[in-house]
């Protein structure tokens, strides 16, 4: 791994492909413990949550469903603050297990509006599972139940992240230098 270029930008490697491997073992045994008995709803959002969900779901044991939803409030490298739902929910979550898995809570403002349009629906609990989470950016505070890396406030490509729509392939994480 070494320094990469996406568009005009310098990103330099950060979370390898075997530590992610690593990590989202581990989450996955912590959730196969936490619903063992139950058959949770993953609701992944999409882009970015692809690869994470495709392999966090992979190394589940216990009987689970998975849906994708997409929600996005991000251009480039900063924030509009605009949530945007463009493919909604179909599922019934009445009464469900919910687990929403995220590649990465940055402010917080996706879920924010999110959630309470999940709770409207009454499901029986509901989780958050999220790859990265960069707490020093936290404008709309979560409880996050499962997370696999606590990153500084920098922009962060690869495994399913993109910077203006690249990068998403990369199987390391990648920092802007
Ligand atoms: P939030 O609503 O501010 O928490 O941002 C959540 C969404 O913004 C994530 O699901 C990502 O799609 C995107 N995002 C936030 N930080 C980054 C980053 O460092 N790289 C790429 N996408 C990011
Ligand atoms: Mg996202």
């Amino acid at each position: 791994m070494s320094i990469i270029k996406i568009h005009d930008k310098e990103f330099v490697p950060y979370l390898s492909a075997e530590s992610i491997r690593n990590r989202v073992n581990e989450l996955a045994d912590a959730i196969n413990n936490d619903f063992s008995g139950k058959r949770p709803l993953f609701i992944a959002i999409l882009n970015g949550s692809f690869m994470f969900a495709a392999d966090l779901f992979r190394c589940l044991t216990i009987e689970s469903e998975l849906c994708f939803i997409k929600l996005a409030s991000y251009r480039g490298m900063k924030s509009s603050g605009k949530v945007v739902t463009s493919i909604g929910l179909e599922e019934d979550i009445f009464g469900k297990d919910i687990v929403i898995v995220e590649d990465i809570v940055d402010t917080g403002k996706t879920l924010h509006h999110f959630l309470p349009k999940l709770l409207h629906q009454q499901p029986r609990s509901l989780k958050i599972a999220t790859l990265l989470h960069k707490p020093e950016a936290t404008q709309f505070p979560l409880t996050l139940d499962y997370i696999g890396f606590s990153i500084p406030n920098k922009f962060v490509v690869g495994y399913g992240l993109d910077y203006d729509g690249l990068g998403r392939n990369l199987k390391e994480i990648y920092q802007l230098k």
